[in-house]
């Protein structure tokens, strides 16, 4: 089976931006590290836009497939009602969906406090650098085999 992990604005500078907060890997060495704790039976599906209504349509498609989703909403996390709908199609077709965050939003600026996607994800993992998406994905699994 397939798990969408699903990455919002900017976390393809990842590496780049802001090491102090996100660490010094990038995306492609997010990847390796998803394919290698996934084995042999799920395939990681990662992918990230910087665009909106791309997720949007991200979302409308893990509903399709009944794939299972690790969002990274990024800064869309804070404000963006559209990406929250979308989200909510997932969970209440009965489709996990974990919200994950590198960093930990709730040790940084006030606006980053609130999330309009938490009320509806199936969980939350935040703050432990790219070991956020493996938790994640752990979470998933157990779902899946329950
Ligand atoms: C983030 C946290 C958000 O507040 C921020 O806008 C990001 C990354 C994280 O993974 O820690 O772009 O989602």
């Amino acid at each position: 089976s397939r798990v969408m992990v699903l990455n919002g604005p900017n976390l393809g500078r990842l590496g780049s931006r802001e090491p102090d907060v996100y660490g010094d890997q990038d995306l492609s060495a997010l990847r390796v590290l998803l394919a290698d704790a996934a084995g042999e039976t799920i395939e990681i599906d990662l992918r990230q836009t910087d665009d909106e209504a791309e997720l949007v349509r991200w979302l409308h498609e893990a509903v399709d497939a009944a794939s299972p989703v690790v969002l990274n909403p990024a800064a869309f996390t804070h404000y963006s009602y559209a990406l929250r709908d979308a989200a909510a199609l997932v969970t209440k077709a009965g489709i996990p969906l974990v919200e994950v965050h590198i960093s930990n939003p709730h040790a940084r600026e006030e606006f980053r406090h609130t999330s309009v996607i938490s009320g509806i994800a199936t969980g939350v993992v935040a703050g432990f650098g790219f070991d956020s998406y493996l938790l994640a994905l752990d979470a998933v699994r157990r779902i899946m085999t329950r």
